[in-house]
Parts: C-alpha cells; structure tokens; sequence
C-alpha cells in the first residue's frame, strides 16, 4: 500500500499532485470536480491587476478629477476589494470554494506592481485561502528595462505581499532569468514560501490570412517539462521554500520524474484540460502503481532521489548532459551546427 500523503508550504496534503490555476477553477462545479478527482490542492485562477487598474481607473474617473493620474487610482483598490464585482466575486467564490472542498484552496495573484497586491492578498486570506500564490507575470518589453530591475520586482511584490498576510505564500516564476537560480535564492532567503517553476508565457503569433497578431494559448506537452525539471532538480535542497513543479504533465511518469527530481508538488493544466479533472485520478493511480512496482511505499522515499549533485559538480551535471545530448544528436545524424 502506497502513501502519497506530502507537505507543500507547511500545508498537509492528501497528495502531490496539485491543480494549476486555470478555466477549471472558474467555478464552484469545477473547484469540486478537480477536488473529486483526486488532486491534492486547487490553485485557483489568477485575480488579474490589469482587469483591477482597469475598474480602479474607471472608478477614480467616476468620483474625482478625470485628470487623475494612475498611481492615484492605485489607492482605490482597497475600497474596490468590499465594493467592486470583479474582486468580490472572486473572493466570494474562494470562500464557497474553501466552505465545500475538502482539500486545500490557494488563491492566485497576477500582477507586476508591487502597490497592487498587499489588500488583495489580505482579502484572499479573509476569504480562507490556505495559501497565495503570485503569478509575476513579467514581460519587460521595454528594452531599457535590466535583468537587476526585473529581479528587484519581483522581489518588491513577494514582500508586500508577504508582509500583509500570514498565510504562506508562493511565487510562480518564469524561466528568463540570466540566472533562475539566483532569483529563487533572493525569493528564498526573502521568506518564499513556494517556488513554482515554471509558467509558460504566452507569446502571441502571426495571422498570415489577416496581418494580425493573434494571441495563443497553447497547451504543453511532456517535453516542455525538461526545463522545469532541470531547474528542480539543481535547486533541490539549496532553497527552505518548498518546490513546485509546474508545466508538461501528461502521464504518470512526468509526475514521477518530477518528484524524482525534487519536486515537493507537481502541478498540471493542460492534461486536466485536455482530459477532465478525473484524470487526476489516473495519474495518481499511475503514480501508485510505479511505486508499488519499484518498492516505494511513501513519495518522500523517492523524492529528489535524481536532483543534482552537491554545489561543486552543478555546472558538470548541466554541461554534461548538454555535451551527451549534442554527441548523441550528432551521432544520430542530425543536421550539423
Ligand atoms: C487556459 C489557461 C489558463 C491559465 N490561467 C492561469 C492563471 O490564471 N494563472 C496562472 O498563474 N497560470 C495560469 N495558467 C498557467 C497554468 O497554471 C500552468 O502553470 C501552465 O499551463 C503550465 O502547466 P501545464 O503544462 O500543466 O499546462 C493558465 C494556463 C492555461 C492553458
């Protein structure tokens, strides 16, 4: 008999395997059916600072000076969070969330300003988030923008958030960084609670027919999770936060590979999506089999069993599996670079 029973940010879970935000947690049905499938824990979808900017700037037009500038209108969030639709009903649907599943919910912050996010996260705990996750999602299309000022942010924003509330709280980052793992020490030795590596960002494409930028979601596939995988692996045990494997999910054995390389939890979207929220089940069915098949009887026995080796040989461990792989592609006959 295997046990799944884990621990992510000091949260006791039933599993490792955690619903990413997505359409499915729009809803209290879908919240259910994702907790009846199986998972661990629900990360709902992100509260979005750009659909907030937009009612906060539409309010401070409404009340005062038309002329009023941004950063003033920054200062209506709080009052929004009691009166304004799109935030209540986001925390109205997380506290009937918390009230019916019996798995923990974490709620989700989009955002880039740190201003934004202090009383939006307070409102989450309010409302019974287990924990917050904040999703910097940071695209600094402004070439004047460095590397330092992109880190620093997200250093501001997990500490204005981490100061307003009690609960923990995660960061969900993406992997361009000159250095990811530099980062995620700086957000570790800041207090990170959760490191959730990676999201996948968006970039839109081309509509030859109509000379249109078109944006595009597109799902992941299992190969997507190497980078994922590789910076879990040369992080685990380097950080206190915990590790969450986030993108390229689709059958058991990526699950497996996760918490092989590190992983304290592994996230999934785009097979619950493509699949339903009970193929949870399946890839925790899967995950039990492989177990028992090995001779697991508890996830911590093989966690991080395959992350990289100590401090010394983490370059060789990178660099050698880069050189085998250019050998073997070189051997195999693949075009020359
Ligand atoms: C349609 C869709 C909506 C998403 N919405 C959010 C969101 O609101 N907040 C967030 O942090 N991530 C969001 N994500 C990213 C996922 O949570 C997840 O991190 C990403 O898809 C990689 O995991 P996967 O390979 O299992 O899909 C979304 C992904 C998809 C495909």
């Amino acid at each position: 008999m295997t046990d799944l029973s884990t621990k992510y940010m000091g949260l006791a879970l039933r599993n490792p395997l955690v619903a990413s935000p997505s359409p499915l947690s729009h809803t209290l049905d879908g919240i259910r059916r994702l907790a009846d499938g199986g998972v661990g824990a629900v990360v709902m979808f992100s509260l979005f600072e750009e659909q907030l900017r937009e009612r906060a700037v539409r309010t401070s037009r409404l009340v005062d000076d038309p002329a009023e500038s941004f950063p003033e209108a920054l200062d209506y969030f709080p009052a929004m969070v009691e009166e304004d639709p799109g935030p209540r009903g986001y925390l109205d649907l997380l506290e009937r969330a918390v009230a019916t599943v019996d798995v923990p919910v974490i709620a989700s912050l989009n955002g880039i300003s740190p201003e934004a996010w202090a009383d939006y996260a307070r409102a989450m705990q309010e409302a019974g988030a287990a924990a917050i996750e904040l999703n910097i999602y940071y695209l600094p299309a402004d070439p004047e923008i460095s590397g330092p000022d992109v880190e620093q942010r997200h250093v501001d924003v997990f500490q204005r958030v981490k100061a307003a509330v009690t609960v923990p709280v995660a960061v969900k980052l993406k992997p361009y960084f000159s250095s990811p793992g530099a980062i995620a020490l700086r957000l570790d030795e800041a207090g990170a609670d959760g490191l959730v590596l990676f999201n996948r960002f968006l970039y839109p494409d081309i509509d030859l027919d109509d000379l249109a930028v078109r944006p595009m979601v597109d799902l992941s596939s299992p190969a997507d999770a190497r980078i994922s995988r590789t910076w879990i692996a040369l992080l685990r045990g380097k950080v206190r936060a915990s590790l969450a494997a986030t993108t390229g999910v689709e059958v058991p054995g990526d699950l497996v590979r996760y918490l092989l390389a590190g992983a304290d939890v592994v996230m999934t979207t785009s097979a619950l999506l493509r699949h339903g929220p009970e193929y949870a089940t399946e890839l925790l069915d899967g995950l039990s089999s492989w177990m028992s098949y090995k001779g697991f009887e508890t996830v911590d026995e093989l966690r991080g069993m395959l992350s990289a080796p100590d401090i010394s040989d983490r370059a060789a461990y990178e660099r050698a599996g880069y050189v085998t792989a250019m050998r073997a592609a070189n051997a195999g006959g693949y075009a020359p670079w």
